[in-house]
């Protein structure tokens, strides 16, 4: 079996380029033909044409007119090769596909009875032989033709230059595109669709057409996301000043689609799961995805289409960016404070497990077997972060700046992070050399905080310390140029005034220590007083905190620091210390008692009037599991659920009337708001239930089952269903079948059925369930959506997927291999449910050690669910 890995340092610039190529799509119920015609011209005299194809049946090749002979070419499995070509020439190259059967969901495909495409990364080489890398730029006119009854819309990239009946039941659809783009950025989609429209008009007057297409009868659940894409239009011009480039811009809805969404330039096209939403669908976290990446998609025209990749190496540059540029829009959309919680609650609970994994890898990779596992937390969030620094160290005006100089230099090219970390620094006078080791070296690194206070000098000194462990081929690490937006605060809570040489102010106005060194001591004068640290503010660099503080100090910054995300923070850190010690007793079969100061503390919070609720909602969550996954030593499922619910259980106890007169105040308040204060409302209050359904009193559980009911939103009918699916209530089989009843032709909706069951902590049937589940006729193991939404969600199921007295993951590894065999793509992302093999136990690392070998042996198992694997073995 050949396994080749890829290198970064082997990367070349293409030796062709193309002026232009057209694509003529002749679409068929059993085939496709594709005509691609190039101009191509030599870059490197004397260079054999390499062209990439895979999974093509090749009908013909011209050069300038003149077939060739089978002679003149090779065909391989994955290129065609024509050693001797003339420096500059027309090539004509007719291909034969099977949309119908293609299962990969990459390349050309169908959902639904709709032909669509995904490109991105190497799905282009399954529909034409071309130049298959992100470094060859080119315009592309398109040609569709197809049945007019069954495929009245015929859409691609560009402008809609006109469409022709051709008489005998067929029509013809003709684009262009204007802007040189990659090959991944091609899109093609024919099909029956509804659509709803509305226009945009840009600062400088280009009137655009918005458009959404989904399936017939579902036009009405597209307007949020038309609402979406206005304010993400808006939002990119006031902040960074960009402009949408086209006439057209289009999204598009597809019930089965590997990934969230594409940004083909100028016709989006998504996951339907990230477009279709009203109020009696979608909850009110739904709502909020769908706005961030409907902005995610849009905001890539620039930082991604207009300036993309040289090699996929380099995935980061645009979608750390991206992912920064949609967390910053829906911190202006939402509440700041709030939203940086949550995007930091999924990068410690996802990306730093993936750093702290076998799958350790760079946010700029060095190598790889399979490009699509690129498509991971580190390129995407942590990338985010690493742009989040650099905003952070040259303040928002030297982030602008940088960003107008990065459009300025590369706007049409394929470049590198070097090259944006040199826009971003070079404007601002700003040393990035170091900073760049983030991109190089994997891990999360370690700050270790040490305070000292000399009341006789009036000086505090604080000691800080950094280092890094070992990640796959990385022993040892060079120290990182780490931002700490830092204060210092008296007794009262007030804000001292920073006496230290090392400290930076940047243009925001926030107080900075850029520690470079591997450990340093900054000295504070003129402090008179015992100061208390607040450090990592909004966390401002994605390390993990060693810091001993006294509980005294961590209650009285989870009440007074002037930084909500550190006031929420200190309750996370309170928790875990207190989750840790009951964990210790569970594993030692010792009775759990849950310390009354914190209990106290929260409390205080449930009762605090003043606490705007959203917030209140993150202060009163305790870490999750995936948290304590990574801090604990062993990965002790049945420990880590007694602690926690015992917590849970005690804080009920102890709140069950203040928590149910939450839940009173806000239940049934305006149920079909989407304000983001209404939002706020309802997450409190459905977290009040789902803490008091932790006493399991058949009072509370007749309100669960009230709300679920009588509910008039989905947020509030899901809760419901939540804890019903996690009971072992009457109530339960009744709300889970009227759902199902409810949904069950609705491919979007339905996913939340498997998800609910999927999740369940308490119920030790949980397996059982879900291998049902799989064999329900409303699940299809071909489509993503129910794959991620029963085995991924049960996989994230801590608890009950590491559950000892279950063979889980034998069953979870056929699930896999059943799945890989038709989709390698959905099959990868399954993987990452063994990324904390080593820290299981030896009984369950062995059983999980013996599927993942027994899977690395199957004959057909794709380089990409092999490549995440084998490195669990090594
Ligand atoms: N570029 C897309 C985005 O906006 C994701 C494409 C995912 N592709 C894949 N092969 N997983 O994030
Ligand atoms: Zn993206």
């Amino acid at each position: 079996m050949k396994q080749e890995k890829i290198y970064l340092k082997d990367y070349k610039g293409p030796a062709f380029s193309v002026d232009s190529v057209h694509l003529d799509f002749n679409l068929n119920e059993d085939f496709c033909r594709v005509r691609a015609k190039s101009a191509i011209k030599q870059l490197t005299a004397g260079s054999a044409l390499h062209l990439n194809g895979v999974d093509l049946k090749l009908i013909a090749v011209k050069i300038n007119g003149q077939e060739l002979q089978p002679t003149e070419y090779q065909v391989t499995a994955e290129e065609l090769i024509i050693p001797s070509v003339p420096a500059s020439f027309t090539l004509e190259i007719e291909t034969q596909l099977e949309p119908q059967n293609n299962t990969s969901l990459e390349g050309l495909y169908k959902s639904s009875g709709i032909f669509c495409t995904q490109c991105e990364a190497q799905g282009f080489r399954k529909i034409t032989y071309f130049f298959d890398r992100p470094d060859v730029m080119t315009s592309y006119s398109v040609t569709i033709e197809a049945d007019k009854k069954k495929y009245p819309v015929l859409l691609s990239n560009g402008d809609r230059i006109k469409t022709e009946d051709l008489g005998n039941g067929r029509h013809k659809a003709y684009w262009s595109d204007p802007h040189k783009k990659p090959c991944y950025l091609f899109a093609l989609v024919a099909g029956d669709l509804g659509v709803i429209r509305d226009t945009f008009t840009t600062t400088s007057g280009r009137k655009v057409n918005l458009e959404v297409y989904a399936s017939h009868g579902k036009q009405d659940r597209c307007w949020h996301a038309m609402d979406s894409l206005k304010k993400a239009m808006t939002w990119d011009q006031d902040v960074y000043g960009l402009e949408y480039d086209l006439n057209d811009y289009m999204i598009v809805a597809i019930d089965d689609f590997n990934a969230g969404a594409m940004e083909n330039k100028g016709l989006n096209i998504f996951n339907s799961r990230l477009v279709l939403a009203d109020s009696s669908s979608a909850t009110d976290t739904d709502f909020h995805s769908i706005e961030s990446v409907v902005a995610h998609e849009y905001f890539h025209n620039w930082t991604g289409n207009r300036v993309t990749v040289a090699n996929w190496f380099q995935l980061s540059l645009k979608e750390g960016l991206t992912v920064f540029r949609d967390q910053e829009f829906s911190a202006d959309m939402t509440e700041r404070a709030v939203q940086r919680i949550e995007d930091v609650d999924a990068l410690r609970a996802g990306q730093f497990a993936e750093d702290a994994g076998p799958n350790a890898h760079p946010v700029r990779p060095e190598s790889c077997m399979a490009v699509d596992n690129f498509f991971t937390m580190t390129i995407y969030e942590k990338g985010s972060e690493l742009i989040r620094m650099m905003q952070t160290i040259v303040g928002r005006k030297g982030f602008r700046k940088g960003m107008d100089e990065y459009f300025r230099r590369h706007d049409g090219q394929a470049v590198t992070t070097e090259d944006f970390a040199a826009a971003i620094s070079e404007p601002n006078g700003k040393d990035f050399s170091q900073f760049k080791r983030w991109y190089n070296q994997s891990g999360t690194p370690v700050v270790s905080v040490l305070e000292k206070f000399d009341a006789a000098a009036g000086e505090y000194h604080l000691t800080l310390e950094q280092s890094c462990p070992p990640t796959p081929n990385q022993p040892t690490k060079e120290p990182f140029h780490v931002p700490l937006m830092m204060g210092l605060l008296d007794k009262n809570g007030k804000e001292l005034a920073l006496n230290c040489e090392h400290i930076t102010q940047n243009t925001d106005g926030k107080h900075l220590i850029e520690l470079k060194d591997h450990k340093k001591t900054f000295v504070f004068k003129g402090i008179k007083e015992r100061p208390v640290l607040s450090i990592l503010r909004e966390f401002s660099a994605p390390v993990n905190l060693h810091w001993e503080a006294s509980e005294d100090d961590l209650y009285f910054l989870m009440e007074k620091d002037t930084d909500s995300f550190n006031r929420r923070e200190m309750a996370q850190k309170m928790g875990l210390r207190v989750l840790s010690n009951l964990i210790a007793k569970a594993r030692k079969g010792e009775a759990l008692q849950v310390d009354e100061k914190y209990i106290n503390a929260l409390s205080a919070v449930i009762r605090d009037p003043n606490i705007d609720p959203s917030f209140k909602a993150k202060m009163l969550q305790l870490p999750s599991y995936a948290v304590l996954a990574q801090v604990e030593p062993v990965l002790d499922a049945e420990a880590f659920h007694k602690a926690r619910v015992t917590v849970r259980k005690t804080i009920a106890k102890m709140n069950k009337a203040a928590l149910l007169e939450t839940y009173r105040q806000f239940h049934g308040v305006e149920p079909k708001s989407r304000d983001t204060k209404v939002f706020g409302h309802r997450q409190l209050k459905n977290q009040a239930l789902s803490y008091l359904a932790e006493l399991q009193d058949p009072e509370i559980l007749e309100i669960v089952n009230k709300q679920y009911w009588d509910a008039q939103n989905m947020t509030d009918r899901m809760t419901a269903l939540t804890i019903l699916a996690d009971s072992q209530s009457e109530y339960r089989e009744k709300a889970l079948q009227h759902f199902h009843d409810e949904w069950k032709n609705d491919s979007v909706v339905i996913n939340k059925w498997f998800t609910a069951q999927a999740s369940a902590t308490s119920r030790p049937d949980v397996l059982k369930d879900v291998m049902a589940l799989t064999q329900h006729p409303t699940f299809n193991l071909q489509n993503p959506n129910n794959v991620y939404s029963l085995l991924r969600a049960f996989s994230a199921n801590i608890v009950r997927f590491n559950d000892p007295k279950l063979n889980v993951y034998e069953a979870y590894a056929d699930k896999i291999l059943e799945v890989d065999a038709k989709n390698p793509q959905v099959a990868a992302r399954l993987c990452s449910a063994f990324n904390f093999v080593q820290k299981l136990d030896p009984v369950m690392k062995d059983k999980a050690l013996t599927q993942i070998k027994r899977m690395v042996a199957a004959p057909n198992l794709s380089k990409n669910s092999r490549e995440l694997l084998q490195s669990a073995l090594t």
